[in-house]
């Protein structure tokens, strides 16, 4: 079936994945009709939406449905031991080459799903309805998937791209504040990175994320401003991934804050002071340390920092590392990516531009401290 405004990821010049909006979860179902039958993943939080789409396949094509089984998404569950617990229930109910495997949830979710999908059978088809903005915009597209071993995150994984993920507004209507505020960091850096067209997509999003955390009347009230924006982000996600699926350079540039987001998060878990920092809370922090890099290196225009800072705080994300630089160099020595002592940093060169620069933990908190010193 041709669809013109889906957004593609091509491979060697095929369509390897695609990405389909829908203003409601009805959207989806004309999407199921090319497979065998559909087996739902899904996180326990946003049972109605999985059972909303599971009642629709019992009744209308009672012959499609596989089964539908829930799974605990909080990082700890984010383990081998789940994936078994969902091959074991597409095994029970005799999942083949044919099925579809329907992940509903948020990043820990379709990571899971996407995973126990690639594995099974050496793999079926799978396919995503991200539940959480982050997800949504980021963790449900680019095929990335995996879980947490011994204590590493993301440690065991492989990238494999799903059939489709479906992205509506509609199962955000539940989300935490916090949740869906800690989404809007990822939102952001995707536009830090590519501004697109008209250069407006990060102003747009700041304006809309603003409205949406200072008027508190629901999400659903800005659906039809936020979904333009979520399917702008994942396009920009899903060029990358096309020009780029295996991380060897262009890639890279989606770690935009997150070598100090990951040292922060590291340190979150094992300090008291600053515990329970969300994933898109650190990635915000860490734009901004990635600024002040920038900004020192005489790369970004000097005023950057600040800016960032200001629409961080109108749309609700921290922005101040709560830990000090000393900290920060230890948990950055041990991050996965170091190659060496080298690290690619993602450096913000304006609104809609970032370069990446190699330099070891040691030059960049330099570099830091100097920034932070200077103003
Ligand atoms: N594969 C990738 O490329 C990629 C990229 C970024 C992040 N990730 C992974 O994604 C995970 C984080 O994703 P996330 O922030 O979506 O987290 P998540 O899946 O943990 O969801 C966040 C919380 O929201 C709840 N939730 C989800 N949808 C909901 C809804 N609609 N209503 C109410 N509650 C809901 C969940 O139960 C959970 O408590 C991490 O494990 C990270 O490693 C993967």
């Amino acid at each position: 079936m041709e669809r013109h405004n889906d957004i593609e990821i091509i491979e060697d010049g095929k369509v390897i994945s695609r990405i389909v909006k829908g203003a409601h979860l009805d959207g989806i179902f004309p999407l199921l009709a090319p497979y065998g039958k559909i087996f739902v993943v899904h996180d326990s939080s946003v049972s109605p939406i999985a059972e909303k789409v599971s009642s629709y396949l019992e009744e209308s094509f009672p012959a499609k449905f596989g089964g539908i089984v829930s799974i605990e998404a909080t990082e700890k569950s984010k383990n081998i031991d789940t994936v078994l617990d969902i091959c074991s229930f597409l095994l029970e109910n005799k999942a083949d080459r044919n099925s579809l495997v329907l992940g509903i949830g948020g990043g820990i979710t379709t990571d899971m799903t996407g995973f126990a999908a690639s594995v099974y059978k050496r793999g079926v088809h799978f396919a995503f309805i991200p539940t959480t903005l982050l997800s949504q915009v980021d963790a449900a597209i680019g095929g990335k998937t995996g879980v947490n071993f011994l204590h590493f995150k993301n440690m065991l994984g492989v990238i494999r791209q799903p059939d489709f993920t479906f992205l509506c507004p509609e199962p955000l209507e539940t989300l935490s504040e916090r949740d869906f505020v800690s989404g809007s960091a990822e939102m952001l850096k995707t536009f830090i990175l590519d501004n697109g067209p008209e250069d407006n997509w990060y102003g747009q999003a700041c304006s809309v994320l603003e409205k949406i955390h200072s008027h508190k009347d629901g999400i659903s009230t800005y659906s039809k401003e936020l979904l333009p924006l979520i399917f702008a982000a994942a396009s920009v996600k899903a060029g990358v991934v096309s020009r780029d699926q295996f991380e060897k350079g262009e890639r890279r540039l989606l770690n935009l804050g997150h070598t100090f987001a990951h040292a922060i998060e590291h340190l979150a878990s094992n300090a008291t002071e600053g515990k329970g920092i969300t994933h898109g809370e650190a990635v915000a922090m860490g734009i901004v340390l990635a600024a002040e890099l920038s900004s020192s290196l005489g790369i970004s225009e000097a005023e950057l920092p600040e800016r960032l800072k200001e629409d961080f705080e109108k749309v609700g994300l921290p922005y101040e590392c709560p830990f000090t630089l000393e900290a920060m160099k230890d948990a950055m020595s041990i991050d996965k990516k170091a190659e060496g002592n080298i690290i690619h940093f993602i450096l913000p060169e304006k609104i809609g531009h970032a370069l990446i620069k190699d330099l070891t933990v040691e030059e960049a908190i330099d570099l830091i401290s100097k920034h932070t010193f200077d103003i």
